[in-house]
């Protein structure tokens, strides 16, 4: 395995970066106000937030929404072709808004411009789009936009770099005050057959632990409660750099800095180990909760995905998480409607979330994505079967979700507050150790607290309760 650790951002590339941000705040003719909407993953959520912090470093402020921006821009997703095709006709609705408004520039950029014959693609068929760029050179917007708007022409930049630089040092603008993402690796290196992911995102480059200490350590100073770590898959962090952690004893560390709630994502069961599993049965401050995406419940399938574990194997883990972290909730992915499907392996993923009984699974529908070996797979499943399987699925799992939530009624369970409640507003909504959305009667200086809730009611997905007499 390639031991080289991956190189960050130089300090010449960040300061030409930082010049074409100061000289485009300058300029008399300019976008004043942005406006950024994302699609996809956390790890795109997160990037987002780059972008917004470069913004503001080039003299942008946000828009009160898309309408009124002076400039628009799309951070994508492709790992399903709905996704994508979400994005594309979003971006088409602008083309309209720009004949009444045409000063408006349009950009795109993120994983779906990644894929081979995008750059193409956007600059034959969406003349109207203004900028385009990928997840490689996210950190040259100011210069791209800078180069948009001098030299009045578009600019198309989508680079192919695997092993692309890691991003340090970049301005960030927290879309939350009370909790932040960290990303700890970029890329992937698993290439399950169906996944588009390690296509545009590359390979793994895990970050230096010291940084991500730091980070950690800077957040909960400015009043952070909750970090959620994220990588595409957090349980290989560590070995493309010698020497260097193993997620683990990053997850310890991360730990033993204090920060009230700690959570992770994703995990490759492949990939589990029982040092994981140990800490986060001793941790203080990491969260009881786990996302172990399965994809499926047949053995034949999962080869075919290639994900290297068995059902077996899969349930093993899931006993020995419950041995060592007995309220542990799980929540997973699965696939319908992969290429030979049939239907006794479709049910032995029924047969799966009956075993394991989940506390929430997302769901997808197979969605052959160009480049990937399963896209060219025989006996592809027709959309009225595998539409079928997934209500089936959904049916299934809707009523173990609500069995599992409501038996944590009469729970007294520590939730921290995120806001009002988005259905009632004398109603405060936060999240419980399980990340279930707990509501409960309270007003908005409880917000960012943590508080003792004692459970009174389950709802589909949610949990409803009351506040005991002191926070905790
Ligand atoms: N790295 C994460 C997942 C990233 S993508 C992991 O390995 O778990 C998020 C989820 O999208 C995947 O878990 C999978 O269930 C789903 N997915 C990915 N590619 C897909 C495809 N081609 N069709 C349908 N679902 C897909
Ligand atoms: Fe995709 Fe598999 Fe990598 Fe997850 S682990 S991002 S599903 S290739
Ligand atoms: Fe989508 Fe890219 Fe995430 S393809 S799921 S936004 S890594």
């Amino acid at each position: 395995m390639d031991r080289m650790p991956a190189k960050e951002l130089s300090p010449q590339e960040l300061g030409e970066q930082k010049a074409y941000a100061e000289a485009f705040r300058k300029l008399e003719d300019r976008p004043k106000t942005y406006c950024i909407v994302t699609y996809g993953c956390q790890m795109n959520e997160r990037d987002s937030e780059t972008l917004a912090g470069l913004f503001v470093s080039m003299g942008l402020t946000e828009a009160a929404g898309r309408e009124e921006a002076d400039l628009v821009i799309f951070n994508t997703c492709c790992v399903r072709d709905n996704a994508q095709r979400r994005a594309l006709g979003n971006v088409t609705w602008l083309k309209e808004l720009k004949k009444t408004r045409p000063h408006l520039l349009v950009a795109v950029c993120g994983c779906m411009m990644q894929q081979p014959g995008m750059g193409e693609e956007i600059l034959r068929q969406y003349p109207f789009v203004d900028l385009a760029f990928g997840t490689v050179n996210l950190h040259r917007l100011p210069e791209l936009l800078y180069r948009r708007v001098c030299e009045r022409r578009r600019v198309i930049e989508i680079l192919q770099d695997d092993r692309s630089a890691i991003p340090e040092e970049l301005p960030v603008l927290r879309s939350s005050a009370i909790s932040a993402y960290v990303t700890i690796m970029y890329g992937c290196n698993n290439f399950c057959s169906y996944c588009i992911v390690p296509y545009v995102r590359g390979r793994e480059r895990s970050r230096d632990s010291a940084r991500v200490l730091e980070e950690i350590r800077g957040l909960q100073k400015e009043g952070i409660r909750e970090v959620m770590l994220l990588g595409q898959n957090v349980n290989s962090y560590g070995l493309d750099r010698q020497g260097e952690l193993s997620f683990a004893q990053l997850l310890k560390a991360a730990d033993e800095t204090g920060i009230p709630r700690l959570r992770f994502m994703t995990s490759h069961p492949k990939d589990i180990s029982e040092e994981l599993i140990g800490v986060m049965a001793g941790a203080k401050n990491v969260c009881h909760s786990l996302h172990l995406p399965a994809q499926h419940g047949s053995d034949r399938i999962l080869k075919a995905m290639n994900r290297r574990y068995t059902k077996q194997r899969y349930l093993e883990i899931v006993s020995h998480l419950r041995a060592a972290v007995p309220d542990i909730a799980l929540s997973t992915d699965l696939i319908v409607g992969f290429p030979g499907e049939t239907e006794a392996d479709f049910e032995e993923t029924c047969d799966l979330v009956r075993t394991v009984e989940f506390d929430s699974a997302f769901t997808f529908i197979y969605s052959p994505r160009i480049g990937t070996p399963a896209a060219s797979m025989k006996d592809q499943v027709p959309a009225e079967v595998s539409s079928e399987r997934i209500q089936k699925l959904i049916a299934l799992q809707k009523d173990i979700t609500k069995r599992r939530l409501k038996s944590q009624i009469g729970q007294i369970q520590r939730v921290l507050a995120e806001g009002p409640s988005r259905r009632d507003p004398l109603q405060v909504s936060g999240k419980n150790e399980y990340n279930v959305t707990v509501n409960f009667p309270g007003d908005a200086s409880l917000v960012g607290q943590f508080v003792e809730i004692k459970i009174t009611d389950a709802k589909e997905s949610t949990l409803t309760g009351v506040r005991m007499e002191k926070g905790v």
